[in-house]
């Protein structure tokens, strides 16, 4: 396969940044769209020209550090799918493909595709923690959580914080990041004793942040690779508001 690629280049935060094209070639379909960058760049290396600069950590789905915008699309518009698992197949030989970083005011453009995801750190810094001793393994295990919350808190917790979420949203929110979070701790028994304090404090710290708020677009659910569900943002609302009143 060849592929034309469109790659939005930037030196650092301050470089204005722009696109700059390039053909890949001697590429398989069965490559994952990562290692078509990885042989871009010995291509680009072999040329002596400076390699792409990309985050790529796991390449198997977990870690959520493969921030690419594909053609438009957080990771790329496949169903469930991070950017590290998508792979040329979906893709014709001869196709021309554009590349970016996330765009959001939260995450800085570091180089090229590698923005600054800080942010989300400094999020669950505020409150995304359980520090209630439970005790050992068998301590934990011995209490007992109902089977659909536990079905709940596990759907919430596959968020990989990727920030396709807020890359996808038109007001840059990070409501479904930060709603899977509460979430994941909140529906547990050792999540509940500090959830107040955790959802006042982890909504501050995203305001904080610059992220903006949920208008109720849906793009975040539909480019989220994890497919968390928006009915996480509502719950989360539910559960700030009582913690408002709560004072
Ligand atoms: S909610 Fe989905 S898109 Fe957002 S950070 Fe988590 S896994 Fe990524
Ligand atoms: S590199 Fe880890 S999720 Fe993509």
């Amino acid at each position: 396969m060849e592929l034309t690629l469109n790659v939005w280049r930037q030196k650092n935060a301050a470089d204005p940044g722009r696109f700059l094209t390039y053909q890949a070639t001697n590429l398989i379909p069965d490559m994952s769209f990562l290692e078509m960058l990885d042989v871009m760049n010995e291509q680009l290396i072999a040329r002596g020209e400076e390699p792409i600069a990309f985050d790529s950590d796991c390449r198997e789905g977990i870690c959520g550090t493969c921030s690419l915008v594909i053609n438009g699309i957080p990771h790329g518009g496949q169903k469930g799918t991070t950017a590290c698992q998508l792979h040329l197949r979906h893709f014709k030989d001869g196709d021309t493909i554009t590349i970016e970083p996330w765009r959001a005011r939260a995450f800085p453009v570091v180089k090229d595709l590698v923005v600054d995801r800080d942010a989300f750190d400094r999020i669950i810094q505020s409150g995304g923690f359980v520090s209630v001793s439970t005790g050992g393994v068998p301590d934990a295990n011995a209490i007992p959580v109902p089977k659909h919350d536990a079905d709940r808190s596990m759907d919430a917790a596959q968020c990989i914080g990727c920030g396709a979420c807020v890359a996808a949203c038109k007001n840059a929110s990070a409501m479904l990041f930060v709603a899977a979070k509460v979430s994941h701790l909140g529906l547990l028994p050792q999540g509940r004793v500090e959830k107040e304090r955790r959802v006042a404090n982890m909504v501050k710290a995203m305001d904080a942040e610059g992220f903006g708020n949920c208008t109720v677009t849906r793009s975040c659910e539909a480019v989220c690779p994890k497919e968390i569900s928006l009915s996480f943002i509502a719950r989360m609302n539910r559960e700030y508001a009582i913690a408002l009143l709560k004072g």
